[in-house]
């Protein structure tokens, strides 16, 4: 299997990605005299030796480590981090490593495009969610006032490099959180087959290696033709519409919060159930992918009075106009339509069909 891909921005992935390291470097001219490795203590703790121990020449580098965590992908963290990288006397040819997941990935990127007017940087995702979605693409960006991801820039890095044996230390939930990325791809790509998922096993490096690279190709290739999301690639937001509000809520009124992509996970059934009943989707493959989803995920409690909530969120977004919001619905397998608006009506009997659905 070809483990490089290399589109808008070269992406290498698999067990032996260290390998690439360094001749990348010598093809693309770029000195290891400055380097800089932002961490946050849990890549720290359980990525950076690994890594180390596989290329040399990244041994000399100075490591920034701020705290993990979505609540500290802020404008004051990249603050501090330009006034280390100033303190260390960074220059225009110092190179960025951004080693975590994707607040990491996100936050770094942001970091180094502003730094100076833009260092270069190279990312390496460490979760299994950074892996197969945000450490590639070019989003960057900080949350501000609570809401995310409000402040950044389209920019690619250099490179980036997925090892696959970084997710080991991952916990369970937070290796499902990713997954729910793939099952999206599985629904809007004919890449991955739904099937091929319900037995999934983290554990088979073979296969988590291969899932690795299918998901990076899959969103790659949509990357590719439409960077700044103009038109096509909001494909990938499928599933995000109604998971975004129930990620919000969650982390309003929750005492333990949805992670991103369990909210996905829920998102995903709404939206099915709006392509089935709008545009006709297959309820076969409806079925199939609701049975994977709550054999993998469970359901989330939706409150009937959380409805109105849900539901100002999603009229909220500047895209959406004269009580219509707008969605990514399927067509059939693989066939996804942007911009498909829908009426409050239609995602409260969505919700309410959510809410009912045995488990
Ligand atoms: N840019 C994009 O296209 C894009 C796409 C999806 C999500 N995102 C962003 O990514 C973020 C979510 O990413 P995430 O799920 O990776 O969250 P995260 O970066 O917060 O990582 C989750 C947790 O795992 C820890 N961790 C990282 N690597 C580890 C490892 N190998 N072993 C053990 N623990 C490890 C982190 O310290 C953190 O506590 C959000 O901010 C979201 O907005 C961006
Ligand atoms: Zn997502």
């Amino acid at each position: 299997m070809d483990k490089t891909i290399i589109l808008n921005c070269p992406v290498y992935a698999g067990f032996d990605v260290f390998e690439h390291v360094m001749p990348f470097f010598g093809e693309n001219c770029l000195s290891t005299d400055q380097l800089f490795i932002l961490v946050d203590e849990n890549s720290k703790k359980y990525c950076l030796n690994k890594m180390l121990g596989k290329t040399a020449a990244f041994d000399k580098a100075t490591i920034i480590e701020i705290k993990s965590g979505e609540a500290n992908k802020t404008i004051d963290t990249a603050v501090f981090v330009w006034k280390k990288l100033l303190d260390f006397g960074a220059d225009r040819n110092a190179i960025h490593i951004n080693l975590g997941g994707g607040v990491i990935c996100d936050m770094g990127g942001f970091i180094a495009s502003l730094y100076k007017r833009g260092i270069r940087f190279i990312n390496i995702p460490t979760t299994f969610m950074s892996q197969v979605d945000a450490g590639f693409g070019g989003k960057t960006g900080v949350d501000m006032d609570g809401l995310k991801n409000q402040i950044g820039l389209f920019v690619n890095p250099e490179a980036v490099f997925v090892y696959p044996g970084f997710v080991e230390t991952l916990s369970k939930r937070q290796k499902l959180s990713g997954f729910s990325e793939v099952i999206k791809y599985s629904v809007i790509s004919d890449g991955i087959s739904p099937d091929s998922l319900a037995g999934f096993d983290f554990e088979n490096e073979v296969e988590l290696e291969k899932l690795i690279i299918e998901s990076i190709k899959i969103k790659s290739k949509i990357v590719s033709e439409d960077f700044k999301e103009e038109g096509s690639r909001k494909v990938l937001n499928f599933g995000h519409t109604i998971g975004h509000a129930m990620e919000t809520l969650s982390l309003l009124n929750d005492s333990e919060p949805l992670l991103h992509g369990e909210a996905l996970a829920a998102g995903m059934i709404c939206e099915l159930f709006l392509s089935v009943n709008k545009l006709g989707f297959p309820p076969e493959i409806q079925q199939k992918i609701n049975h994977l989803i709550i054999n993998k995920y469970g359901k989330y409690n939706l409150e009937r009075f959380s409805f109105d909530s849900l539901l100002k969120l999603m009229l909220n977004d500047k895209k959406n106009q004269n009580g219509q919001i707008g969605f990514v619905l399927m067509e059939a397998g693989g066939k996804p339509l942007i911009n498909q608006s829908c009426n409050t009506d239609e995602v409260v009997a969505t919700l309410d069909y959510y809410q009912k659905l045995n488990t």
